[in-house]
């Protein structure tokens, strides 16, 4: 049974809105292309009602601000604890507007409660230093929230991306107006439901669904925007940071694709790799920032290992996100399914040769096969541009230092992967690739307590990690001359 939609407004001021225009948008069930609902479609007069209301809860003097910081821990406490207790319908919710699967929707969002727990613990642990200045003077630092945040959401991990970002501005003391992905705007709503039960006061937290161009340039462009938030494609992150010179000057953190390097060496345990590489670029089917979606194999193994590769996508089970054995579900919106398409097309084109998959499934819904291409060259552009779908691309290689330097070749810069026996190999990999995460006999081992971005195109800041929540403080000097009389 569909879960029960309880909120498709804006949420301004700690108040359920109409959208200024009176519009509406259609969301949609990626699993048959049903409409879900009708969502409040904010536009520039909405985000500036919302910088308004988040400017008035940063006043000096307002009830936010202040607040002990411990008081904004308890409260950051409190809501991830109201996550866990409806992690279920949150779960339910996030599977039929993003069409993930369940199973992985309920695992997501635990993972999420633990990481709202440790991003609200660091609400109190911020302080400045005591400073030795020359001569007679005493000097510390005050760390200092940011202002405003603008922080422009996803479709791909629309929990998790609102619980990191916002419980983050927040715990430095920020206050926020969200803008999330056009696609997936419900769990986003639901949250700011519990964000105002947890005792947020009105204006520190805002959500105003609605599109890029609209709304979220908007939002871009507000000269009361201190700071922007964003994760997404590497087109709008340039953009972003553009419009954040505009007007003032926003800081700005993003987190961008990848275009992920997996190698696979001779040594490498092949009982572990192969599930591993395929988890690495068909979970979520595709749809993840990380992907390993330039997969390299060593010469001596290539053969048995795209063997092994394609024996296990014809096993993945695609269908019905909500049913236990699945396991891939359908892309979450039309435009990234036919996206994909294209991106399978070119590869046939370029010479990629095609082992197993390639082909949209059924009419309705937006599933794509898993995809499985060997022979794949650096040049081919399956191999340099992100796909973003269950499109797996294997390219041989036959030394350390050769694909070192291949793995770099690329303008993005987000996540890698090695398998090997051999530490030496796999730490002068680590030292070498240029990337912001890298995992070695694994992938995806991530958690709130290790930093998280981009090198190059993929980013600019780190997101989680004990020190992520400086990207929302700025540093006060303060210095008090001390002169020697009594
Ligand atoms: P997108 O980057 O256009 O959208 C992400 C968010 O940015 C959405 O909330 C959108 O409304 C907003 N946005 C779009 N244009 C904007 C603008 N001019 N100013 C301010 N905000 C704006 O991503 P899209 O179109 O949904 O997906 C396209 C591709 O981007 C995907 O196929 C994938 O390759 C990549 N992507 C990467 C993600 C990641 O995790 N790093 C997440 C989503 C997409
Ligand atoms: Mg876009």
């Amino acid at each position: 049974m569909a879960p029960q939609i309880k909120y498709t407004k804006l949420f301004i001021d700690n108040e359920w809105v109409d959208a200024k225009s009176g519009k509406t948008f259609d969301t949609y069930y990626p699993h048959d292309g049903s409409i879900i609902a009708k969502v409040a479609e904010g536009d520039k007069a909405d985000i500036d009602l919302a910088v308004a209301a988040a400017k008035r809860a940063f006043h000096r003097n307002s009830e936010w601000r202040l607040y002990d910081a411990s008081k904004r821990r308890e409260i950051l406490t409190k809501f991830a604890d109201l996550v866990a207790r409806d992690a279920s319908y949150l779960a339910e919710l996030e599977s039929y507007n993003n069409g993930m699967l369940l199973t992985m929707a309920n695992y997501i969002v635990n993972m999420s409660v633990g990481a709202g727990q440790y991003l609200a613990s660091l609400a109190d642990k911020y302080h400045g230093d005591t400073i030795p200045l020359d001569g007679e003077a005493f000097s510390y630092t005050l760390k200092q929230p940011v202002g405003v945040c603008g922080l422009i959401l996803p479709w791909n991990g629309p929990i998790p991306i609102f619980i990191n970002k916002v419980v983050t501005a927040l715990a430095a003391g920020c206050t926020v107006v969200v803008k999330p992905a056009e696609q997936t705007p419900l769990t986003a709503l639901y949250l700011a439901s519990l964000l105002k039960e947890a005792g947020i006061p009105a204006g520190v937290v805002n959500v105003v669904p609605g599109f890029g161009p609209g709304a979220g340039s908007s939002l871009t462009h507000h000269s009361d925007v201190a700071k922007i938030s964003f994760t997404g494609s590497r087109e709008v992150g340039m953009l972003i940071q553009q419009a954040a010179g505009v007007n003032n000057l926003k800081r700005v953190t993003l987190e961008l694709g990848g275009k992920s390097p997996l190698v696979i060496m001779n040594d490498a345990d092949l009982d572990i790799a192969v599930p591993t590489a395929a988890a690495a670029i068909f979970n979520l089917s595709g749809q993840v920032c990380v992907a390993a979606s330039r997969l390299y194999v060593q010469a001596d193994i290539y053969d048995e290992f795209v063997k092994r590769a394609v024996e296990h996508a014809k096993k993945i089970n695609v269908g019905d996100p909500t049913k236990s054995d699945t396991t891939q579900g359908p892309q979450t919106d039309e435009a990234t399914l036919n996206k994909i398409l294209e991106y399978i097309a070119l590869g046939k084109k370029e010479g990629a040769k095609l082992m197993t998959g390639g082909n949209r499934i059924g009419k309705t819904g937006y599933y794509v096969e898993p995809t499985v291409f060997a022979d794949v060259k650096d040049d081919m552009t399956i191999a340099r541009e992100e796909i973003f779908g269950p499109v797996q691309s294997i390219l041989k290689f036959n030394t350390l230092e050769e694909v070192i330097d291949r793995a770099n070749n690329t303008n993005y810069g987000l996540a890698a992967g090695i398998f090997t026996k051999n530490v030496n190999n796999a730490l002068q990999y680590a030292k070498h690739v240029e990337a912001g995460n890298v995992w070695i006999n694994g992938y995806l081992i991530i958690g709130p307590q290790a930093p998280f971005g981009g090198f190059k195109d993929s980013g600019l800041g780190r997101e989680n990690g004990k020190d992520c929540i400086e990207e929302y403080l700025e540093v006060k000097t303060v210095s008090i001359a001390l002169p020697k009389k009594f």
